[in-house]
């Protein structure tokens, strides 16, 4: 069941970007690429490295600890040394405003 929670304004995130946000209670990464919104886990599954602070490239974030890499549409590892996907969400837009989707 979809548990959509409010992260913040769309003109917050800008196109191309990224923000770390606490959003019920957990730390997510909101990116914004080609006007579309993703959201996933501010975890690297390989040694817990933040990957809001790593660099995004098109549909890509690369952890800044080792390099692995995460397509943000649903959170799979790309690349070594990461191995497992992270936490993904669906970001739903509602006028300015976006919402987490923490449910199923
Ligand atoms: S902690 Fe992210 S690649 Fe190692």
């Amino acid at each position: 069941m979809p548990d959509f929670v409010f992260a913040c304004k769309a003109s917050e995130i800008p196109e191309g970007g990224k923000k770390l946000l606490e959003v019920a209670d957990q730390l997510v990464v909101i990116f914004q690429v080609e006007g579309e919104f993703f959201a996933l886990d501010d975890i690297c599954t390989h040694d817990d490295g933040p990957l809001s602070e790593g660099a995004l490239e098109d549909h890509t974030i690369a952890c800044p600890r080792h390099g692995a890499k995460f397509d943000i549409r649903d959170g799979r590892a790309l690349t070594m040394p990461a191995t497992k996907p992270t936490g993904s969400y669906e970001v739903k837009v509602e006028g300015e405003d976006l919402y987490v989707n923490f449910g199923d």
